[in-house]
């Protein structure tokens, strides 16, 4: 080989080197906190006192939600994630006062989604500050929450409403595992075991009537308010009865994840690994899924960033609960590649775009052709707290 070529090979490795550095994940979370910093002090400048984002379209337009839906304390929730990451007074503020919208929602006794608005918003702000008027409403709507059990079914029902073409008589839809962390929480706050024992109900229940086999669950299951029995298994989002909705997986995944977290009791330790090693065997290469595990579209169809989000904050947690070190590796290797890909260009909105939301490409109900391939302030809210998850775990890991 002449001088010249040794000179080539040599720069070309060196130059391989160079750019092949891969962003560290303590870079990667200090730039999607940017972002999602200066979006979400953008967003609050449309919203109006009593309302609250819920979702942009691909031609402008953005729709915002009143404080009754099942996804509003997601917004505040974020901007208490952004405030405890950067520490700027400014988002702290706009945290309180979006949060305090909700205050009305204390009294409200009409679904089982107050889990998912009081926690994520009156929660988070009472972990954050620990200042105490934030309590009540915490108590308040737990109790309230709680009434929605039954000993008869054992679970907590999720909607009063009757969809049309549907028999429901008492719909119980596997997002309820969610709510039942405000229950959890409010239980430690307040020394309250019977909001404990209705989670612990509420998910033993779950656990034996919305499972297949394989570990996937139904999206919906009805019982009979009489005596408890199971009417029917379907689904609502969902592409079939039968298939795996992603969403629906994910806050199985997180529900007895948290569930193990609160109550320390083994079985859901063993059933969120079950659910987690289900995923890992379906999950595509980028840590994406699909919107249903099983659309017959696949691979032509639509991502749900919401889902990724979702199961990588539940993955970070799970791989700090777990007793097997090697699915610890797994569980925490699955939730740094979601995370990666959902902040690679594709799925993370530059400053200014993107409705001033965080993520793009969710997807919220396709059977209702209603927010397809958009973004949803959950999915941001998830995405957040899994960063955050993800370097506190690896803060206080043994390197
Ligand atoms: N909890 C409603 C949804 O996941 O779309």
């Amino acid at each position: 080989m002449k001088k010249r070529s040794y000179y080539a090979v040599f720069l070309s490795i060196v130059l391989a080197a160079g750019c092949s550095h891969q962003e560290t994940m303590p870079e990667l979370t200090d730039r999607v906190f940017n972002v999602a910093s200066a979006q979400y002090k953008s967003m609050d400048e449309r919203l109006a006192p009593d309302s609250l984002p819920k979702t942009y379209y691909a031609d402008g337009k953005i729709a915002n939600s009143n404080i009754r839906w099942w996804g509003s304390g997601f917004y505040p929730g974020s901007l208490w994630y952004i405030y405890e990451y950067t520490g700027d007074e400014t988002v702290k503020q706009l945290a309180e006062k979006n949060t305090l919208k909700l205050a009305p929602l204390q009294y409200k006794g009409t679904d089982h989604d107050l889990g998912f608005q009081m926690n994520c918003s009156f929660g988070n702000a009472y972990r954050l500050t620990g200042d105490a008027k934030y309590l009540e409403p915490l108590e308040r709507s737990a109790r309230i929450l709680a009434k929605r059990y039954s000993p008869v079914t054992g679970v907590i029902r999720s909607w009063d409403f009757v969809r049309k073409g549907r028999d429901w008589k008492y719909p119980v839809i596997i997002d309820n595992m969610m709510n039942l962390e405000l229950l959890n929480y409010a239980g430690e706050l307040f020394g309250n075991d019977s909001l404990k024992e209705v989670a612990i109900n509420h998910a033993n229940t779950t656990m034996c009537n919305h499972f297949r086999p394989d570990f996937t669950t139904y999206h919906l299951v009805d019982y009979d308010p009489e005596d408890g029995h199971v009417r029917s298994r379907e689904t609502v989002q969902g592409f079939s009865d039968d298939s795996a909705w992603a969403r629906g997986q994910a806050w199985a995944l997180y529900g007895y994840t948290m569930m193990f977290r609160y109550s320390g009791l083994e079985c859901y330790l063993n059933q969120a690994e079950n659910i987690a090693e289900m995923l890992l065997g379906r999950l595509p290469d980028d840590g994406i899924p699909y919107w249903d595990f099983d659309s017959d579209q696949i691979p032509n169809d639509l991502k749900d960033a919401s889902a990724a989000a979702i199961m990588a904050s539940a993955f970070v947690d799970l791989s700090s609960l777990t007793n097997k070190s090697e699915n610890r590796d797994k569980y925490l290797a699955m939730a740094e590649k979601q995370l990666r890909t959902l902040a690679s260009d594709e799925y993370l909105a530059a400053v200014g775009e993107n409705g001033n939301f965080i993520l793009k490409h969710s997807v919220g109900s396709r059977p209702d052709n209603s927010e397809i391939d958009v973004p949803l302030t959950y999915a941001d809210y998830y995405f957040l707290e899994a960063l955050l998850k993800y370097k506190k775990t690896c803060d206080t890991q043994p390197k």
